[in-house]
């Protein structure tokens, strides 16, 4: 369990790295959608839930777990997990390509490293012990770019880094075997399928949690 008295680097996104695509950024299915709530109204959905009592950190619970010292929050929109690891003691980069949920993430916690950019394309210049995936990103991005998504994310995790995904299994998306498949070609190792950020098993569930190794 990481120190709770442990302060998080708070580099500036400058000083850590930077994105091998300046402007414009790529799109997503994200980012298309108009039907989607984003930025504060997106975030308030989150705090509502939390006031009515709901725990809204079960993918923080999770990647906890691991005792990570280091998290990409990748696909971080508003921010609610990297703040919540971060709250936790710690160091968190989110990376995003959407302005608008960016701009909440920034408003609410200025003092973290907050990304604009493409997981797609990502080049932070380091690494992280854990990745996580949280809130549909992979059933989001641009078909066609999961791999290069996962490449790319999978190449910020130090030797055993953790990467974890929960996405919703949708005809139209990515699958679990296309997911698998990518990852084995990556050399990832898998390390625990669930159908919930509680780790109940899955069993053929429409949502799956996927964690993996880099080995
Ligand atoms: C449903 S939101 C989830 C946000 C956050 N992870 C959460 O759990 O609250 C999906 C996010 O994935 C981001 N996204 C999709 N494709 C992306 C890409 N290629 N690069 C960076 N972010 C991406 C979207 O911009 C959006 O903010």
């Amino acid at each position: 369990m990481p120190s709770k008295e442990r302060q998080p680097s708070r580099k500036s996104a400058n000083q850590i790295g930077k994105t091998n695509n300046p402007k414009p950024l790529t799109s997503s299915r994200w980012s298309g959608r108009r039907d989607l709530v984003r930025g504060d109204r997106y975030d308030a959905r989150w705090e509502q839930l939390a006031e009515s009592g709901q725990n809204i950190h079960g993918e923080a619970d999770f990647v906890e777990a691991y005792n990570p010292l280091s998290v990409l929050d990748a696909g971080c929109g508003t921010g609610r997990v990297a703040m919540e690891l971060y709250r936790r003691g710690i160091d968190v980069v989110g990376v995003d390509l959407d302005e608008r949920m960016l701009g909440t993430a920034r408003r609410k916690a200025p003092n973290l490293s907050w990304v604009s950019g493409d997981l797609a394309t990502l080049e932070l210049g380091r690494t992280f012990d854990a990745a996580v995936l949280a809130g549909n990103v992979m059933i989001f991005v641009l078909p066609g770019s999961e791999r290069a998504v996962l490449n790319s994310v999978a190449n910020h995790l130090t030797t055993n880094g953790v990467l974890v995904a929960g996405f919703e299994i949708k005809p139209d998306t990515i699958s679990l075997e296309e997911y698998d498949l990518a990852m084995s070609e990556m050399g990832m190792e898998p390390a625990g399928r669930w159908s919930t950020w509680q780790r109940d098993p899955y069993q053929g569930q429409r949502y799956a949690v996927t964690a993996h190794r880099r080995v």
